[in-house]
């Protein structure tokens, strides 16, 4: 990977030592293809601050609160992936995406994964295995859900 980048680097330098203004090829793919993790996601504690505060600060309807161990000593126990998920597609008082339908899951999870961190849980902000985690609990819980219907 880092080999075919530096080669066509090396040569756009050399066209440009020859005053030829192609643009630098291989350098533009390279900023294409990092991009997408550029894209400008919240972190976990503005997520939390501008949605999940309004019920996890106080504790409304019984949510585990920020800050608090006892709430979520118990949800480690169920593992980040499990209750990230459930979390996400919602669980009696919590509506789903915390009630707000732009969140991305990785911001809902990075949400989640501060709000444990405050209260002693170690959770990290997710990364792609963890998030693929998240994904299959989602779709067993959306399962469970049904068969109950
Ligand atoms: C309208 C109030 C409300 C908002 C807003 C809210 N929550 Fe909750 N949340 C709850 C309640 C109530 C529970 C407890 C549900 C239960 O177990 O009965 C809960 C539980 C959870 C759980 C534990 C799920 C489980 O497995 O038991 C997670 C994770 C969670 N919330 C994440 C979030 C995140 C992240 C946000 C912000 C993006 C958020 N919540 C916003 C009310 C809210």
């Amino acid at each position: 990977m880092k080999f075919s980048f530096l080669v066509p680097a090396g040569l756009v330098l050399s066209l440009a030592a020859c005053g030829d203004k192609t643009p630098p090829a291989g350098q533009a793919e390279a900023q294409e293809a990092a991009a997408p993790a550029q894209v400008v996601l919240k972190s976990g504690e503005d997520v939390y601050k501008q949605v999940c505060l309004a019920c996890h600060a106080s504790g409304v309807a019984g949510a585990p609160k920020a800050g608090e161990q006892g709430g979520w000593a118990a949800l480690a126990d169920e593992g980040q992936a499990v209750v990230t998920a459930h979390g996400w597609v919602g669980v009696r008082g919590m509506p789903p995406k915390g009630g707000r339908a732009d969140l991305s899951l990785e911001e809902f999870a990075r949400a989640t994964a501060w709000m444990a961190r405050s209260a002693g849980v170690d959770w990290q902000d997710p990364d792609e295995h963890m998030l693929h985690e998240i994904r299959e609990e989602e779709e067993k819980r959306i399962e469970e859900l049904k068969k109950r219907r």
